[in-house]
């Protein structure tokens, strides 16, 4: 399906019925990353999965992609399917996002999901690398994300146990257009720091990581559930940075369980 908000068509997918939780992938990939989630929660709960400007089909705006403004798309998709405040989950650029929506929109949030992503800023260097990724991305194409990230993405032992997952992980990356990824990498280094914000967050809050997240570290997440009030921590043993993917059952059942408890309060 697609949706035209905020000058742009958005592509997702809604399914199900009860308390909305929409999910916001990461850098470089698409909502495809949550089908695992989407099929194991849709009988219960109301699963929105939107495609991130210029990644997936979503469609693609020249500019540099502010994680404001990429939360402003979402509150505007909630807006558009006259859905009421959500659980919101992100994975790693989606946590970027859905931090810079908890700030902007808090109405809108009545939980949050973390997984894989990390509250702090980018270092000088962190931003000097986005800036370099961003011209390459202009000049060659897709070719030097997928050299950067695809490795990194994934734990060995994920891809030795589900021979298939690299080879979509890939596609996903290549399905981006080009102004998303250099939009998005441009993005991501301008963010804001949002550690200071956890300790002010007052919704429960669940952080799921994998152990051997070669893209950000675990310790990352150990940081945000101590500075989250009330917040539930889940380490995925020897999972890489994809874990809705990498450990879906595990990933599925761990939010169907705290999804429920949510709505039981
Ligand atoms: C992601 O998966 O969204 C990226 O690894 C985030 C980042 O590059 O910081």
């Amino acid at each position: 399906m697609h949706a035209r908000v905020n000058g742009f068509q958005m592509a997702y997918e809604d399914h199900g019925e009860g308390t909305p939780v929409l999910f916001i992938h990461g850098f470089p990939l698409h909502r495809k990353i949550w089908r695992p989630q989407v099929a194991a929660l849709r009988d219960e709960f109301r699963v929105l999965t939107p495609d991130v400007r210029g990644h997936g089909e979503s469609e693609a705006t020249a500019g540099v992609y502010e994680m404001e403004w990429l939360a402003d798309d979402i509150a505007a998709l909630l807006r558009h399917l006259q859905c009421g405040p959500a659980v919101i989950a992100g994975h790693s650029m989606g946590g970027y996002i859905l931090f810079a929506f908890y700030r902007k929109y808090p109405e809108l949030a009545r939980g949050l999901i973390l997984v894989s992503t990390r509250a702090v800023a980018d270092t000088a260097e962190g931003k000097a690398n986005r800036e370099a990724l961003a011209q390459r991305v202009e000049r060659e194409g897709h070719q030097p994300v997928v050299e950067k990230m695809l490795a990194p993405m994934l734990a060995e032992a994920s891809v030795h146990t589900i021979p298939s997952l690299k080879q979509e992980v890939e596609n996903m990356m290549r399905e981006a257009a080009l102004l998303g990824l250099a939009g998005a990498s441009r993005g991501m280094a301008m963010r804001l720091d949002s550690a200071e914000l956890l300790a002010r967050i007052n919704v429960p809050a669940l952080i799921i990581a994998g152990t051997t997240d070669a893209l950000i570290h675990y310790s990352e997440s150990e940081k945000m559930a101590q500075a989250i009030p009330g917040a539930r921590l889940h380490l995925l043993e020897g999972c890489g940075h994809l874990p809705s993917l990498e450990k879906a059952e595990e990933v599925s059942a761990l939010m169907r369980e705290w999804l429920r408890e949510q709505s039981s309060k």
